[in-house]
C-alpha cells in the first residue's frame, strides 16, 4: 500500500494495538512520543496527538505534552475511562492541553472523527496565526470590561448578518479592527477586506477611486481602473470618515447600497456587485445630517445596525490589560528585557484622559520601551510623570473624578439619553443635569434626548 500516512503523536503506557490497527486503517501513522525524540516526526503542519489518561495523569507525561507543545502544533485529544474521567488532576489536564476528549471503551470511528476535528480546528488557528505574522489582519482584540465584553457580543451579533454597519467613536477606539473583526467572523472572511479612508484622498479622486472609471473617461484615463468597491467584490467595503464623502458620491453610494450596482465613471453599463458595507465616523454624523451636508436617507441605509466603540478612559482595567499586550508585542524592538509597569506608571496608565484612545495608549508604550532604562517602564517613560500620584489632592477631587467616570459610563451605556442615565444613576434628571453641570462637562444632551429621535440603528 503506497498510501500517504500522516503523523500522529501518542503519549500513554503502551497504546491499544486494536486502536493502532484502526488509525493506521486510516492513514495515521502513530509515533510513541513519550521516550522517542519525536522531533523527526515534528512537521510544521498542525499535527493530531492521543493523551491516554485513562489510567489517570502521570507526571513525565504531561510534561512531554507541553514540551512537544512548545515546538509543533499539536491539537491533543485525550483518551479517559469512565473511572478516570472523574478524577480533579484529568480534567484540569483536559482543560490545560487538550482540544477534546473521548471516553474509552467507544467505536474506533469516534476517536477518528474527534482527531480529525483537532486537526481542522488547530489548522484554523494557524492560519490565523499566519495572518497576523503577516500583518494581513490585525490580531485580537484586547479587553475584558464590562464596554469590551458588550462589544464582543455586538461584533459576534452583525457579524452574521449582512446588513449595513455604522460603527461611531472617538479617534483610536478602535473602529477599523472592529470593522476588520465584523469581516473576520462573517461569511464573507475568505473574500477581500477593503478599506477606504474617505477624509485621506482629495474630493475630486475619491469618487473614481471608489467606483473606478473607463478608458477615456476623462484625459489621462488610459486604460480601465476597477474602484475599491468592486474590488471589494464578495467580501466588505470599509469606509472610515464617511462624513467626507462629497455628494456626489453618496449618491452614488446610495444608490449602490439599493440596487447593489456601481456604474463606473465614464461607463455605459452598471456593473452587479456583492459587497457590505461598513462605515466609520469619529464626528457627529447627525449634526453633519442637520447642517445639510449629508443625505439623511444615505445615513438612514448606512445606520441598519450600529456599533459604538468604548472611548479608553471608560475601559478600567483594559487600561492595563492593554498596555501590557503593547508591551509584549514591542519590547523586542529594544535589546535589553523589560519586565513591566512601575506602579507610579500603573497609576499614571489610569489617571489619564486618554484622548487619543489606545492608538496613542499602544504609542506611548511603544515609545517608553525605547527611552525606559530600567527594567520597568516608569510613569516619566510614558511622558505622563503629572499623572502619577497616586493619591488625588482631596476628597472632593476624588469624588468629583469617580462622579465625572460613573456619569460618562452611564451616558455612554443609555446612549446619551439623560432619563436613563439619571434612572441607572438612581438620581433624578435634573440632578444629573445639575451634577453635569457643576462637573463642567458638556449638557448638550442633557436637556433634550436628542439621540432618541432619528436614531435608525436598533441597540446592540
Ligand atoms: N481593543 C484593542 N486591542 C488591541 N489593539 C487595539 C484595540 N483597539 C484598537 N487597537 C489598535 O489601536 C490602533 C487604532 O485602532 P483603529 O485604527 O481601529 O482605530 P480607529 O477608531 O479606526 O481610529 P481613527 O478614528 O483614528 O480612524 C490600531 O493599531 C489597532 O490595532
Ligand atoms: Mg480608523
Amino acid at each position: 500500500m503506497d498510501r500517504v500516512h500522516r503523523t500522529l503523536l501518542y503519549i500513554g503506557d503502551k497504546p491499544d494495538e486494536k486502536l493502532v490497527k484502526s488509525l493506521s486503517d486510516a492513514a495515521w501513522k502513530v509515533v510513541p512520543a513519550i521516550n522517542a525524540n519525536a522531533s523527526s516526526d515534528l512537521s510544521d503542519a498542525p499535527m493530531p496527538g492521543l493523551l491516554d489518561l485513562t489510567a489517570g495523569v502521570s507526571k513525565p507525561h504531561l510534561e512531554r505534552v507541553e514540551q512537544l507543545s512548545r515546538s509543533a502544533l499539536v491539537a491533543w485529544v485525550a483518551l479517559v475511562s469512565r473511572e478516570s474521567r472523574d478524577l480533579r488532576e484529568v480534567r484540569d489536564a483536559i482543560a490545560a492541553h487538550c482540544f477534546d476528549f473521548v471516553t474509552v471503551p467507544t467505536q474506533h470511528e469516534r476517536i477518528l472523527t474527534v482527531l480529525s476535528q483537532a486537526v481542522g480546528m488547530e489548522a484554523l488557528r494557524f492560519e490565523g496565526d499566519t495572518a497576523l505574522a503577516d500583518g494581513a489582519m490585525a490580531s485580537s482584540m484586547i479587553g475584558s470590561s464590562e464596554v469590551m465584553r458588550a462589544l464582543h457580543r455586538a461584533i459576534g451579533k452583525v457579524a452574521s448578518t449582512d446588513a449595513t454597519v455604522f460603527i461611531s467613536g472617538e479617534s483610536g477606539t478602535g473602529k477599523e479592527l472592529t470593522a476588520q473583526m465584523i469581516h473576520a467572523r462573517s461569511a464573507r472572511r475568505d473574500m477581500p477586506f477593503i478599506a477606504v479612508n474617505c477624509g485621506a484622498i482629495p474630493h475630486e479622486l475619491l469618487h473614481s477611486e471608489l467606483f473606478g472609471y473607463e478608458r477615456g473617461a476623462f484625459t489621462g484615463a488610459t486604460q480601465r481602473k476597477i474602484g475599491r468597491v468592486e474590488e471589494a467584490n464578495g467580501g466588505t467595503l470599509f469606509l472610515d470618515e464617511i462624513g467626507d464623502l462629497p455628494a456626489e458620491s453618496q449618491a452614488a453610494l446610495l444608490r449602490f447600497i439599493q440596487e447593489r450596482k456601481i456604474e463606473r465613471l465614464g461607463g455605459i453599463e452598471s456593473v452587479d456587485v456583492d459587497v457590505r458595507v461598513i462605515t466609520a465616523t469619529h464626528v457627529d454624523m447627525q449634526t453633519a445630517v442637520d447642517e445639510g451636508r449629508f443625505r439623511a436617507d444615505l445615513f438612514f441605509r448606512l445606520c441598519v445596525l450600529e456599533i459604538r466603540e468604548p472611548p479608553l478612559r471608560m475601559r478600567g482595567k483594559d487600561i492595563t490589560e492593554l498596555a501590557s499586550y503593547a508591551l509584549e508585542r514591542f519590547k523586542d524592538e529594544r535589546a535589553r528585557r523589560i519586565h513591566g509597569f512601575a506602579p507610579d506608571a500603573i497609576a499614571a496608565l489610569h489617571n489619564y484622559g486618554w484622548p487619543g484612545n489606545v492608538r496613542e495608549l499602544i504609542n506611548r508604550v511603544r515609545r517608553a520601551i525605547i527611552l525606559s532604562e530600567g527594567k520597568y517602564i516608569t510613569a516619566q517613560d510614558l511622558e505622563l510623570t503629572e499623572h502619577a500620584a497616586n493619591a488625588p489632592d482631596s476628597l472632593r477631587e476624588a469624588r468629583a473624578a469617580a462622579d465625572r467616570r460613573a456619569i460618562e459610563l452611564a451616558l455612554f451605556v443609555h446612549k446619551g439619553r439623560v432619563v436613563d442615565a439619571a434612572r441607572g444613576l438612581g438620581i433624578s434628571r435634573v440632578h444629573l443635569h445639575r451634577l453635569m453641570q457643576d462637573l463642567g462637562m458638556p449638557t448638550r444632551a442633557a436637556g433634550d434626548d436628542m439621540q432618541e429621535a432619528g436614531d435608525p440603528a436598533p441597540a446592540l
